[in-house]
Order: structure tokens, then C-alpha cells, then sequence
């Protein structure tokens, strides 16, 4: 039997266990997906651990992303670029290698949703901290030609504009007085998150109709910034999706092909709705 797991400090409330377990048993897959707790003093015994205990892979969390890098032997190059990475997979020869999903797990959530005809389109990234530039790189990657990022502090989005070498640096009141020049909203600061303390970080006024709005909090499903933007008649893709296809590319990693992304969407609606 194979087996699976995520580390993190907490791990308690994640949902990758029942998602891939759901998966396995989907798919008839011998295997299991445990949820570990990992404190941050205890990483590189746990790197250790798990490849002598025989790990197939795990997926890495919150405080784990970065820190985690010293104790593998690969990167793919956009966990490299990120210096960041989220699944570790243990190849063939027995090295560990890790990838970055999150980003291109955004990007297949919002292109189920538009297709892929609209990477040409003017794309707003509205905040500049670790999910906008695993998120602004993905899209690089896959062949977005326009994209702005807009943040409080604005040395942060210029940062990541000058590591792609592309884009624009906005203030969120320049991106607000422009709001209706862009056609793709991606919101990933925070902000109308149930457990946190502030609201939307700029005013939607002049959010122009029959665009496109992604976020990527999922609880709750509908944020005050995709509920705006639904009232202007935007296509909504709320922050269910980025986490189903991070997800859905790791055990493809893992396990060599592309799980049910859509039942798994689903059912994990129902629970968060
Ligand atoms: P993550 O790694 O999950 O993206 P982060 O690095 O803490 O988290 O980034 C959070 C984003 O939310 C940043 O863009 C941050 O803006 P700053 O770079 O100016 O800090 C934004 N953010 C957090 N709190 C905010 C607030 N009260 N108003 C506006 N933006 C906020």
C-alpha cells in the first residue's frame, strides 16, 4: 500500500486528507493520505522519517513551504523560481523533488471556468504576498501577456513584476481609478475571509460589467468582492477550484494521471455552502 500525507503547523483543519482519500477510492487506488503534524524545529527529521518510512509523496503547508527546500535533492523550475513548494514527490531512484502546485492549480481553475482563449486579456492581481506571485507566475508561464498587479504597499508588487520581468506595478488607488481597463480580476489578498478582519481593500465602483472574477478565499465560497462583481454580471470562479486542482496536480505527480476535479468540486461545495 502506498502512502500519502501533509504536513503543517496546524493541520487539523485541512481538507487535503478527505480529498485525496476521496480520490483513491474513486479511482481504486491502493493507498492512504494521513495528515501530520510537523513543528517547524521537527521538519528535517520528519523529511527523514518519511523517506525512510517509504512516503510516496506529501504535500507541504503553512510553515513548511520555504524551509522545507534545504532538505530535498530536487525542484521542479517553478518551485524553483518560487523558492517555494507544496508537494514533494519520491521519484524512481528514491530522490525527493518538489514542485509548486498552487499557481498552476489557479490557473486550471480559472481556465475550466474561460477557457483558454483569453490570455491575451488585461489581467488585474489585486495583492502582491506569496499566493499573487505563485499565482502571477503560473500565469507567465502559461502565456498571459497582460498583467498588472495592484498592492497596499507597492514596492511589493513591483518586486514580483521586476522577477518576471513583465508586467506592471500599480497602487490599489491607481487600480481603482482604472478598474474598468482590465477584463480579468484575480483577488488574493485576504480580505473577506470568514475568519478575517478586513474588508475588500479598494472600492469595486468602477468594476466594468461581463468581466471576470476569481478569488481565492473559499470559506466563504462567495466574498464580498465576487458577490460585487457577480452584481455587474461578471463570470465568477471562486477559491474552491485553486485548491481541488493543486491538489488534483500533485497526485497526478504522484500517481501519473488527472483525478474527477469536477465531483470533488462538488462535494466539497456542498460541505463549505
Ligand atoms: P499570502 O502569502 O497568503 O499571499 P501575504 O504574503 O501575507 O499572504 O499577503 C497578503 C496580501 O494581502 C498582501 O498583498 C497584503 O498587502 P501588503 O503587501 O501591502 O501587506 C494584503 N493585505 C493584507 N492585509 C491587508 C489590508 N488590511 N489592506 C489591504 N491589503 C492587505
Amino acid at each position: 500500500k502506498k502512502w500519502f500525507a501533509v504536513i503543517g503547523d496546524p493541520i487539523a483543519q485541512s481538507k487535503s486528507p478527505e480529498m485525496h482519500n476521496a480520490w483513491y477510492e474513486q479511482e481504486k487506488v491502493d493507498a492512504t493520505y494521513i495528515p501530520v503534524h510537523v513543528k517547524p524545529e521537527n521538519l528535517q527529521q520528519a523529511v527523514a522519517s518519511f523517506k525512510l518510512l517509504g512516503a510516496s509523496g506529501w504535500n507541504v503547508t503553512i510553515p513548511h513551504k520555504q524551509t522545507i527546500i534545504p532538505f530535498l535533492d530536487e525542484l521542479d523550475e517553478l518551485a524553483k523560481k518560487m523558492g517555494a513548494v507544496n508537494t514533494v514527490v519520491r521519484t524512481a531512484d528514491g530522490k525527493l523533488k518538489g514542485y509548486n502546485t498552487d499557481g498552476p492549480g489557479f490557473v486550471k481553475s480559472l481556465e475550466a471556468a474561460i477557457g483558454t482563449s483569453k490570455r491575451t486579456e488585461p489581467v488585474l492581481l489585486i495583492g502582491a504576498g506569496g499566493a499573487a506571485r505563485g499565482i502571477a507566475f503560473a500565469l507567465q508561464m502559461v502565456g498571459y501577456k497582460n498583467i498588472t498587479i495592484a498592492n497596499r504597499t507597492v514596492e511589493k508588487a513591483q518586486r514580483i513584476v521586476d522577477e518576471m520581468n513583465a508586467g506592471v506595478a500599480i497602487t490599489i488607488q491607481q487600480a481603482e481609478e482604472n478598474l474598468d481597463t482590465y477584463r480579468i480580476f484575480i483577488q488574493t489578498t485576504p480580505a473577506g475571509m470568514s475568519t478575517g478582519d478586513f474588508a475588500l481593500p479598494f472600492s469595486l465602483e468602477k468594476f466594468p460589467t461581463g468581466a471576470i472574477a476569481a478569488d481565492i478565499v473559499y470559506n466563504p465560497l462567495m466574498t464580498p468582492f465576487l458577490q460585487a462583481a457577480e452584481q455587474k454580471g461578471a463570470t465568477i470562479v471562486n477559491g474552491l477550484g485553486m485548491f481541488v486542482h493543486q491538489g488534483a496536480i500533485a497526485y497526478e505527480h504522484w500517481l501519473g494521471n488527472y483525478p474527477n476535479t469536477n465531483a470533488m468540486i462538488a462535494r466539497l461545495t456542498e460541505q463549505l455552502g
